[in-house]
């Protein structure tokens, strides 16, 4: 871990942090204000890592594995734009660290059967399986992914994870993962925690929650045509039918945009929808031009890097080798405390 000297020569020891995302498509606000905002302002203060996880993407999309490449690149671009520093944080990709599969290994002997079972999120996506008529199709890496994941996390012995509300269940298996094996074979891994973001759950288009797949999600690399667009036919509140009609913003998906975006406006906005004000169409313009503004920079940076592969591709190469270092550092512990070095048996005698 890097240690830096503070003012008054005391030793500051600097926090690990892992995130990720799977490459299965562009990245959207949810993802901003769910956790990319956290990411770009951790960097300063942290040793970032984060993974593009694209083992994770054969849990579910195992046909589709062409694409994952073109994804993992439209996801670095996401990554860069919104200000993630190369020179700060590292980019990686979990396949091309062996030593992440290998703890994964190490970790499902850990965890009983009926654990894995219970996680509430793995439990919601066998039940969403079940109701499609999928459940024969669920495989066994799909059920065991948490533990996966916890490998993700732990190979670089993280102290904090940035997580969406729905990936908490799987911060607390890691949890519980690391305290078994600090307690069986001695302490290796720190106890990590998890950040949710400071606005864990935008709203899609339609009032869902905002998803890659659920075809009602702003793209962090949308044109602002397509924002506009796609803010027009946004859902509102279904019982203003009329502008006259006074509106219910705490029901609107259309003002949770305004509390994450224009944090300036909101007060304003929610006095004018409550007393009929501002009619949706007003509300739904102010807004394209907010979140327009936004992107706009995000937009700038994209074009960038999007002109320079070269670049992206050395980002890659030289976050794969850094987080290699840390895996083999970290199997090197695990090793050594689980007596799996043998050292007798290998260990060279020179
Ligand atoms: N499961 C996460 C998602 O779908 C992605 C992910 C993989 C991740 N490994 C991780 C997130 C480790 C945090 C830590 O969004």
């Amino acid at each position: 871990m890097k240690q830096n000297k503070n003012t008054r020569g005391e030793i500051k020891v600097k926090k690990r942090v892992l995130t990720g995302d799977r490459p299965t498509g562009p990245l959207h606000l949810g993802h901003y204000v769910g956790s990319l905002e956290n990411r770009v302002k951790l960097q300063d203060k942290c040793d970032c890592f984060f993974i593009i996880a694209d083992y994770q993407v054969l849990t579910d999309h195992l046909e589709e594995t062409k694409q994952i490449e073109k994804n993992i690149k439209e996801v670095v671009l996401d990554y860069l734009s919104v200000g993630i520093d190369p020179k700060k944080s590292v980019i990686f990709i979990q396949s091309q660290i062996p030593e992440i599969a290998e703890l994964t290994m190490y970790f499902s002997m850990m965890v009983s059967l009926a654990r894995v079972q219970k996680n509430p999120t793995v439990k919601d996506e066998l039940e969403a399986a079940r109701k499609a008529g999928r459940i024969s199709e669920v495989t066994y890496g799909f059920i065991g992914y948490p533990i996966s994941q916890a490998a993700d996390i732990l190979f670089v012995r993280a102290h904090l994870v940035l997580v969406g509300e729905d990936q908490l269940p799987h911060i607390e298996q890691t949890r519980e993962i690391a305290r078994k094996f600090n307690r069986l074979y001695g302490k290796v891994f720190p106890i990590p925690e998890a950040l949710v973001g400071t606005f864990p759950l935008l709203p899609g288009l339609d009032g869902q929650k905002m998803g890659k797949s659920l075809g009602n999600a702003i793209y962090l690399s949308d044109s602002p045509e397509v924002v506009a667009k796609k803010i027009k036919s946004a859902i509102t509140d279904p019982a203003r039918i009329h502008p006259t009609d006074k509106g219910h913003p705490e029901i609107c998906n259309v003002f949770q945009y305004y509390k994450a975006f224009n944090k300036e406006e909101v007060k304003d906005i929610e006095d004018k929808c409550k007393n009929a004000k501002i009619g949706c169409v007003a509300c739904k313009k102010r807004l394209i031009d907010v979140l327009n503004t936004f992107l706009n920079p995000i937009r700038e940076k994209r074009k960038f890097y999007e002109k320079r592969s070269n670049l992206i591709k050395e980002i890659l190469i030289a976050g794969n080798k850094r987080a290699k270092k840390e895996g083999e550092e970290t199997l090197r512990l695990v090793k050594e405390a689980m007596y799996f070095d043998y050292k007798d048996l290998l260990a060279r005698q020179f």
